[in-house]
């Protein structure tokens, strides 16, 4: 008797063994929508390499870029029900889930992207990365892009000159206040749809950092880029919190190591392009791209910053307050 029990303890954990040794490998879909020559784009393949490198036969990474499998409209709800793992779509996007993240949409509240980072990187950043957390997603860091710019069809150099005009928007509050602002009509569109909307003159204007005009060739269709830096496109890397928590111990935290460097290598190229795609931009002589005074730029600054008392009460005082903090 007691030999059976161990041929047949023996026989389980063979079996056992082997269902471990050829487990199936872990899909993890991740989906966006810019182009693969984008710091998210480059980032996102950057984390296939090192994950499938570091976890072989484990996990299997499958990068839908130029929102070939889903918008950034439906991304979130697909996470939730397991349809893709991982997106990451700018911090304008995540107001169904959290009131607070929108304090990255205040205009004018940044100076630069290092005191995005700092803000990003601090106590406050890091623990809006949780902000999500009871409505199931988990943030798993930030990845830059830049700086926005204006673009439309004709110079932008003070907000007068933007008045009646139709800009594109993203699906955010904050950024519909930001337009009225000047008096202009701010429309929320897709990203998918940014081009033809240009062309069909549907639309005057937009908003998008350096390499989203480049990558997009939305600069050959607009003919003036007005270098107004007035506010920040950036991404939050998100998952599933059911889905995170459920990968296998040996799995989790080298998939988190793999995406803490893609995310790094990811900032360098948004470096990188925020000077690089610029410049081709200037030297494709498509668009023109115009520089304004102090003196115009505080008009912008003057027209906005009512803004950001708006949503101060969604937002908080104190997470607006860390963010100014950060630019000193
Ligand atoms: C946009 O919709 O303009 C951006 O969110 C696109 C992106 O992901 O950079």
């Amino acid at each position: 008797m007691r030999s059976l029990t161990k041929a047949v303890t023996f026989a389980a954990c063979m079996l056992a063994g082997a269902a471990t040794a050829f487990a199936a490998p872990i899909t993890i879909k991740f989906s966006h929508v810019v182009a693969e020559n984008t710091p998210k784009g480059q980032m996102a393949l950057k984390f296939k390499e090192l994950a499938e490198s570091r976890l072989p036969g484990k996990v299997n990474i499958e990068v839908y870029p130029n929102s070939q499998l889903f918008g950034d409209g439906k991304v979130l709800e697909a996470i939730l029900l397991g349809d893709v793992q991982l997106a990451a779509p700018s911090l304008s996007k995540f107001k169904k889930y959290t009131k607070q993240v929108q304090v990255f949409d205040l205009p004018f509240l940044f100076k630069d992207m290092a005191a995005v980072d700092r803000f990003q990187q601090g106590p406050t950043g890091q623990k809006l990365l949780t902000s999500l957390e009871n409505r199931g997603l988990t943030g798993l860091g930030y990845i830059h892009n830049g700086m926005k710019q204006m673009s439309a069809n004709k110079p932008l150099r003070t907000p007068a000159d933007a008045e009646g005009l139709k800009f594109r928007i993203m699906t955010s509050d904050v950024l519909v206040s930001q337009f009225e602002a000047v008096d202009a009509i701010p429309l929320k569109k897709p990203f998918s749809e940014v081009f033809t909307l240009m062309q069909t003159k549907a639309i005057d204007g937009a908003e998008n950092p350096w390499s989203n005009l480049y990558s997009k060739k939305f600069f050959e269709i607009q003919d003036y880029v007005t270098e107004t830096n007035h506010g920040v496109l950036d991404y939050m890397v998100v998952t599933s919190a059911r889905f995170w928590k459920g990968l296998p111990a040996d799995v989790r935290p080298e998939l988190k190591k793999a995406l803490d460097e893609a995310i790094a290598f990811g900032n360098k190229v948004a470096e990188e392009k925020a000077m690089s795609d610029r410049q081709r931009i200037i030297d494709s002589n498509r668009t023109t791209v115009l520089q304004i005074t102090d003196a115009e730029r505080q008009q912008w600054v003057e027209a906005m910053k009512p803004v950001w008392k708006q949503f101060e009460r969604q937002i908080g005082k104190d997470i607006i307050d860390a963010a100014l903090q950060s630019n000193n």
